[in-house]
């Protein structure tokens, strides 16, 4: 694939999984180039659409939240909100932790952990850890991010006490969709993709949205509500971004008592 914004070969060690942000077992890490290419392909689009931000995220496969805290430390400027949720709650321990990062308190609270291992063991992977979060802070200083949460839920279920509190107006979706063994989808539904498109339909704000789905070739992306804007690939995965689709809005018409 083309990388039109981050088009130019860097280092994303302050990202990388482990450093300062938070990784544990059952949880996945996305590859941070591509996750910064894809966000602002989308930003471009809802530019287009006459939406100038900042915007609100929500990942409703949020795992760790890794892409989320990445995103919304790297372009914490064109972000008012960071909305995570997953069906695990264990996974959601390390999201919160994660999210915690977009904020001063949390990342602080970080630094204080890093300094405390740097002082017992002198290693100098904790050392180049602080390295990184003090260049964090810096982009934190920069952020108008509001509100980094997650919470519980199955995106498959729209019966769910979950289902009827979700977030709404959502300006855009990125989602790692469940693939193989560790990750795969949970829940009870059988067409679980097309229960996530209908589930995540109503969240979105109907003008000035999109979503960005990723997601193995197996999971067929399709749905009669959204309109596919463009696809990638990228290694074994591709990452379709949609429009809402207008035409398949529910429409309410106006009645007249008899
Ligand atoms: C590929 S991982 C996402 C990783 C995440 N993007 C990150 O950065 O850590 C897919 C996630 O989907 C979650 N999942 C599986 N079935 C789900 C469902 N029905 N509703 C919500 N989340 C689900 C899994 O628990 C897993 O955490």
């Amino acid at each position: 694939m083309e990388y039109l914004y981050e088009s130019v070969q860097r280092s994303y060690e302050d990202y990388a999984s482990g450093r300062v942000l938070y990784n544990a077992h059952g949880t996945t890490s996305f590859p941070v180039r591509l996750a910064s290419e894809i966000a602002q392909r989308c930003f471009h689009i809802l530019e287009q659409k006459g939406a100038g931000g900042p915007y609100s995220l929500y990942d409703p496969c949020c795992g760790g939240a890794y892409l989320l805290t990445v995103l919304g430390l790297m372009h914490g400027q064109r972000f008012s909100s960071v909305i995570g949720s997953d069906v695990n709650p264990e996974v959601l321990a390390i999201a919160n932790k994660n999210l915690s990062l977009l904020t001063h308190q949390g990342l602080d609270h970080r630094i204080g952990q890093l300094q405390e291992l740097f002082e017992r063991y002198h290693k100098p992977s904790h050392q180049e850890a602080l390295q990184s979060a003090a260049r964090l802070k810096v982009l934190l200083d920069r952020s108008r991010l509001e509100d980094a949460s997650c919470y519980p839920a199955d995106i498959t279920d729209s019966q769910s006490q979950a289902a009827l509190n979700r977030p709404a107006g959502i300006h855009m979706v990125i989602t790692d969709l469940p693939y193989g063994d560790i990750v795969s989808w949970h829940g009870g539904s059988g067409e679980p993709v097309r229960e996530f498109f209908e589930q995540i339909h109503p969240m979105l704000d109907p003008g000035h949205s999109v979503v960005a789905v990723i997601a193995d070739k197996g999971q067929k992306l399709r749905h009669d509500r959204f309109k596919r804007l463009q696809q990638f690939k990228a290694g074994k995965r591709r990452w379709p971004s949609w429009n809402r689709y207008d035409a398949g809005e529910v429409s309410i018409p106006s009645l007249h008592r008899r």
